[in-house]
């Protein structure tokens, strides 16, 4: 098996499960001509948070991390009648970009973006009282992931599924002396998440269009 084998195997599922989306596809094309990186989460992945979004019978997600909105339009297409969705960027231009693709995407009235540093507006929700979410998806800033968990966690109810996304970073995660700043970012987040009594978690490691990675997934006790 190789990452050939993995793109393949992708390509294959998104044949069968992904017809043309417009809305999905422009979101993406967006991100080169607004010279933004190419890191949303992959078609694939995209489905997987949408399929667990129904799974939560999601009424409030909460996402840390927007870049073009391309997960966030696959969120925000689960919500139920009447449901809202938050997402927080701390880059104007990334904010202006996802605003506009929610908008062609015809879920411009339930996803609202909020611009700033996510550790920051974090505690602004707790004390607007805009929790408990249903599901919260962490992918901004490696480094304090665990700062964000924490966060979650006091805007989350029993049964709320928290999901965070690159915690395996293509197996540098086994590297306990490694310098990286986002792979110490998640190496502490994951044994914080293992250690917590709050919630009942797992990680998936996920192959594919994007790098060997991984996503946590917690569910609230
Ligand atoms: C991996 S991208 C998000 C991808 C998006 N969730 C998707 O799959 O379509 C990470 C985003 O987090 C944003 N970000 C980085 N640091 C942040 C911070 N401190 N607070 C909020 N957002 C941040 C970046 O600007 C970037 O747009």
């Amino acid at each position: 098996m190789n990452q050939q084998t993995f793109e393949a195997v992708d390509k294959y599922i998104a044949d069968l499960f992904l017809p043309p989306d417009d809305s999905l596809d422009a979101a993406e094309q967006s991100l080169e001509k607004a010279g933004m990186p190419a890191i949303s989460v992959s078609p694939n992945q995209g489905k997987f948070l949408h399929l667990l979004a129904l799974t939560c019978n999601a009424n409030k997600i909460l996402e840390l991390g927007t870049l073009a909105g391309y997960s966030t339009i696959w969120m925000a297409r689960a919500l139920k009648e009447g449901g809202k969705l938050i997402s927080l960027e701390v880059d104007e231009k990334h904010a202006a970009v996802a605003r506009e693709n929610l908008q062609r995407a015809g879920v411009g009235n339930k996803a609202e973006v909020r611009v700033g540093k996510a550790i920051e507006i974090l505690p602004q929700l707790v004390q607007n009282n805009e929790g408990p979410f249903d599901m919260i998806f962490i992918d901004a800033d490696k480094p304090p992931y665990t700062e964000y968990f924490e966060w979650a966690l006091k805007l989350s109810r029993p049964g709320t599924l928290i999901i965070a996304d690159n915690v395996i970073r293509d197996g540098k995660v086994l590297n306990e002396d490694s310098d990286d700043e986002m792979v110490k970012g998640v190496q502490r987040f994951n044994k914080a998440l293992a250690a917590s009594t709050a919630v009942t978690a797992s990680i998936i490691q996920t192959v594919g269009v994007k790098e060997y990675d991984g996503m946590a997934l917690a569910i609230v006790k």
